[in-house]
């Protein structure tokens, strides 16, 4: 009997050298007549031990990592088919601490099935969210929505079931829903990794916000940058329509599902939903004044529902498990779990899915390991490139949507960045400024002029050009571009900006 290998095929592994690892395993094996049968799974998000080989074992799937291509003759020589002892063994992966203390519901499928195979996703729990939809009234799926305590996961973290609700409600013949899969902030990449690993799941999620708001066609807006993610989402619609899970008739019920993907040229603005509606009708994506919301007048003047690709794709577990399954995990007002990204300056990057409430330093230091330069770390970003800069002394703020609102800071998609002390803080906060003037859709004044402005009064305050009065010019117009732009572009720059001069002051001088 053929011994299964897994071996992933996400774009981070792929960039580790995951391919090569698998074509010398199918060569070695040809080569020495092993009987094996290979893989082709999504990441598990501990990019540092990528590539990460695993072999399905009597006693589960064992782990080796990171594998490089040369390595592969000697692991088979030594009995990796069977799970044997060598320098690279890892052991069972569930057992690898970084994975074990996770509590994975959005990724629980991702570096396990084999992402294509719609046999696979259901022999491992797909679907079942949407079998129960299909049995509902759409006001029971949004009430369960509802009820799970789910917010967008997009940055805002807008409750999703006021969102749907507001769209069941709106009227009108045709409406949308519209997936938010441009994942432009730095330090992100939960949605690629769900895209590529677990594309079913984005789509039944898709499906069930279509059944709960009475749309009948929903777009996919992905950003050109994710070739993989791209090839992996047009194979499994291409299987989802086959197989009747998309079209006419909805795994037979006689519910229209239709479902395209259409892909964004690469503007951070076109992240923003307005923007991003503007995009997919095929002009210049640049933001609309709300109201009226998207949810009643979106999409080709329809009503749409818009969310991120991880909002989407954490409902079919709710409605799977239910809606207090889900509401028990998480703090305070924040519920579920939040697939953490851990990036820049950090020993272990990688997907981190927990319950909100641990703190920032326990995810950098118990899963990142601290920085991997080994110096200490000066500050993280959170949120993306409009995330404030935290210090030191704000590692303790628990991840949670109101915890960080109160230290002026967001969560956002969930993306941290880490910077040791070699980290120059005036050149990020004149990065955060010159990164808004560059992306800026030039709407409006405050940002599209301010950030310019801004880049300037920071030059010379970094210049000791009368640093006290630019100081306090810099700090008004932060001011003016948060309380007078049009949206969080220029809304939120100032949050890097001032959370660099208010914690790292030394470094303006
Ligand atoms: C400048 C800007 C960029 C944004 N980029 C993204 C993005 O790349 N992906 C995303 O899901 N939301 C992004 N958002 C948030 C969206 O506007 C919107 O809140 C989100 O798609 C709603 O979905 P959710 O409620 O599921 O989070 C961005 C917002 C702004 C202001
Ligand atoms: S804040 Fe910036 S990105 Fe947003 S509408 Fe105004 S100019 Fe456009």
């Amino acid at each position: 009997m053929s011994t299964t290998v897994y071996v992933s095929r996400d774009a981070s592994a792929l960039a580790m050298g995951a391919e090569r690892v698998a074509r010398a395993l199918a060569a070695e094996a040809a080569r020495t007549g092993a009987d094996l049968r290979i893989v082709r799974t999504g990441s598990r998000g501990m990019f540092w031990l990528e590539p990460l080989v695993e072999v399905a074992t009597p006693a589960g799937r064992i782990a080796y990592g990171p594998v490089q291509p040369s390595a592969v003759p000697g692991l088979l020589a030594a009995g990796m088919l069977h799970g044997a002892v060598h320098a690279l063994r890892l052991g069972a992966v569930e057992e690898i601490a970084y994975f074990r203390n996770q509590q994975r519901l959005t990724f629980a499928r991702v570096g396990i099935t084999d992402p294509l195979s719609l046999d696979d996703y259901r022999a491992h729990g797909g679907l079942r969210g949407l079998a129960r939809a299909l049995d509902m009234a759409p006001e029971q799926i949004v009430s369960v929505v509802t009820e799970s305590g789910l917010r967008g996961r997009g940055g805002a973290a807008f409750p999703a079931g006021i969102k749907w609700k507001t769209a069941l409600d709106a009227s009108g013949a045709q409406k949308y829903i519209v997936c938010n899969a441009d994942e432009g902030d730095s330090g992100t990449f939960s949605d690629r990794m769900l895209m590529e690993g677990d594309p079913y799941q984005l789509i039944e999620g898709m499906i069930i916000a279509g059944l709960a708001v009475g749309a009948t066609h929903g777009f996919i807006y992905l950003r050109c940058e994710y070739p993989h993610a791209q090839r992996a989402l047009q194979a499994a619609l291409a299987t989802a329509y086959e197989n009747g899970l998309l079209g006419a008739s909805v795994l037979g019920s006689g519910q229209r599902f239709e479902l395209e993907l259409r892909l964004g040229a690469g503007a951070y603005i076109c992240g923003e939903e307005t923007s991003l509606l503007d995009s997919l009708e095929g002009k210049r994506g640049q933001v609309r004044a709300k109201p009226p919301l998207p949810a009643i007048k979106g999409l080709f003047g329809k009503p749409t529902v818009i969310n991120n690709v991880i909002t989407l794709a954490s409902v079919p577990i709710i409605l799977e498990r239910g809606a207090e399954f889900y509401r028990d995990y998480g703090s305070g007002r924040s519920r579920g779990t939040l697939p953490l990204q851990l990036a820049g300056n950090i020993r272990h990057g990688g997907l981190v899915e927990k319950a909100f409430g641990l703190t920032l330093r326990e995810l950098l230091y118990d899963y990142g390991g601290g920085s991997a330069s080994g110096r200490p770390i000066r500050a993280v970003q959170v949120g993306g490139p409009l995330g404030a800069y935290l210090p030191e002394s704000q590692f303790d703020t628990p991840i949670d949507y109101e915890a960080f609102a109160a230290i002026r800071a967001m969560l956002g998609h969930g993306g941290i960045v880490a910077f040791d002390d070699t980290v120059d803080m005036a050149e990020q906060a004149r990065f955060a400024m010159e990164f808004c003037a560059i992306e800026s859709c030039g709407k409006c004044t405050p940002c599209r002029i301010g950030s310019t402005r801004g880049v300037e009064v920071i030059d010379r305050i970094v210049a000791n050009d009368a640093r006290e009065k630019n100081e306090a010019l810099l700090r008004d117009l932060c001011e003016t571009m948060l309380h007078g732009s049009l949206c969080a572009m220029g809304g939120l720059t100032p949050y890097p900006v001032l959370s660099a001069l208010e914690h790292f002051a030394e470094d303006f001088r």
